[in-house]
């Protein structure tokens, strides 16, 4: 396939009022409740990025019939089938480059009495899929995959499927999500139980659907969630705020660009989502949230960000569950602050679309920045200035490590290129458009 390059060249000021896509996240939850549901699901402002479109295909290949809109502003339809309602897929279900698809999808239909053939891009058939087998296993489930536990993979439902109570040994959003939608279809309890509390939009939108859901506080502080089974979910209006994970990149782009000063409107600012934002204000930045609201059990808010100098912080480990997509985006903050900024605890940033740990490293490194990787942390040096830049980074397949650079780009003296913006448009459709409207011009490079 051919591949699009992007380079971002010195930018102005930002300037401006931009709503970025919706909360990817929120989006495939919304589609896999929505399809369990009966009756119509309206969803407002549902991410059309690819990685969410894949899971639509799925669910419409397994019976649930997902509309779009007929016309701008109109929102997405799905008619569910009810819990346990979904048909044995005729062909492969191609998941593409989202880890969130396969694993929330692999436990779907892990409740479901047939068999489902998975697979996905370059970038997926890497990912671990042994984290969501081991419980799914537990409660019935057969997989027969590549070795190592890759996709492609063969998920064979049981019958019944059984309620487990599970402690997750990572701290993965993922993982318990995939037990969750298996429970979903159990006789009885299905309970979680996570040590560090991750986002919590499977537990949100269950409940918004009428499952009945509790959590609870164990005696060490862990959480545990448990899930009724075969509730009668009802079908739901759904309003998907904009995404914090890609409200990011122009967030980082504005506080980089001297005399910027942007809004940025309707981020969703979950708790469990905003160790960003907690961040980069340690770090001195300049954000207000404006017109905090709470939408459909999410907190969200207008975010005004005026650019401003940077010191670095450590960032305890804590706090990764919070902020686990934006480690790539605050390594770009990190190499314009004064001083080392240190992620600890990041070791699953290895296990993501790339091994976001090599690909920041090494292509800071290409730009000028020192930085030291170890197997769980990243330590980046920054002079209080930005890096020269003037290099082209390799996306492997990353839509993160992609627009990392591009923001780098709109600060550095020389310009910074990435090989392949084409998995941008997994996560934000309409990168390059949002952040022309706030000023900054990126523009194509060879196709390679
Ligand atoms: C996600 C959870 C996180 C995150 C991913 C989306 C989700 O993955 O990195 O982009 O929607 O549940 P892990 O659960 O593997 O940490």
């Amino acid at each position: 396939m051919a591949t699009q390059g992007l380079t971002a060249r010195k930018a102005g000021p930002l300037s401006g009022s931009v709503r970025v896509p919706g909360d990817k996240s929120i989006s495939h939850r919304a589609l896999m409740l929505g399809a369990m549901a009966v009756g119509e699901t309206e969803i407002h402002g549902l991410l059309a990025g690819e990685d969410v479109l894949r899971t639509a295909a799925a669910l419409s290949a397994m019976g649930a019939a997902v509309t779009p809109p007929a016309a701008d502003g109109d929102p997405w339809r799905v008619a569910g089938v009810g819990v346990g309602g979904l048909a044995e897929p005729a062909g492969v279900l191609d998941m593409g480059n989202s880890g969130t698809a396969a694993r929330l999808l692999t436990g779907l239909i892990a409740g479901h009495p047939f068999t489902a053939f998975l697979t996905g891009d370059a970038s997926l058939v890497r990912r671990p899929m042994r984290r969501v087998m081991e419980p799914l296993e537990r409660m019935g489930a057969a997989f027969v995959t590549r070795s190592g536990g890759r996709l492609p993979m063969a998920v064979i439902g049981p019958d019944p499927v059984l309620p487990i109570t599970y402690a997750l040994p990572v701290a993965s959003a993922q993982v318990k999500s995939a037990v969750l939608l298996a429970g979903l279809n159990a006789p009885g309890l299905t309970t979680v139980i996570e040590r560090q509390p991750t986002r919590d939009h499977s537990e949100l939108m269950l409940r918004h659907f009428g499952a009945a859901l509790a959590v609870s506080r164990e005696a060490d502080g862990s959480h545990a969630i448990a899930l009724t089974g075969q509730p009668e979910l009802t079908g739901r209006p759904v309003h998907v705020p904009a995404d914090i994970s890609s409200a990011a990149f122009p967030l980082v782009a504005a506080l980089i660009c001297p005399g910027s000063d942007i809004v940025l409107r309707d981020v969703g600012m979950n708790p469990r989502r905003a160790g960003l934002v907690e961040t980069l204000r340690e770090m001195g930045a300049d954000i207000v949230a404006e017109n905090a609201r709470v939408e459909a059990g999410e907190p969200t808010a207008d975010l005004r960000v005026r650019a401003g100098p940077l010191a670095g912080v450590s960032v305890p480990p804590q706090r990764a569950p919070a902020m686990i997509d934006e480690y790539p985006v605050l390594c770009i903050a990190a190499a314009c602050a004064e001083g080392p900024t240190r992620m600890l605890g990041v070791g699953e940033l290895r296990v993501k679309e790339s091994d976001r740990i090599a690909r920041m490293a090494e292509g800071l490194a290409a730009c000028g920045v020192r930085v030291e990787a170890t197997e769980d942390s990243l330590t980046v040096h920054g002079t209080g200035r930005p890096p020269p830049g003037g290099a082209t980074v390799a996306t492997a397949l990353d839509h993160r490590i992609a627009m990392s650079f591009l923001v780098l780009g709109l600060a550095t003296d020389a310009p910074v290129a990435v090989d392949d913006a084409g998995p941008i448009d997994t996560s934000f459709p309409g990168f390059a458009a949002t952040m022309a409207t706030l000023g900054a011009a990126l523009r194509s490079t060879a196709a390679a």
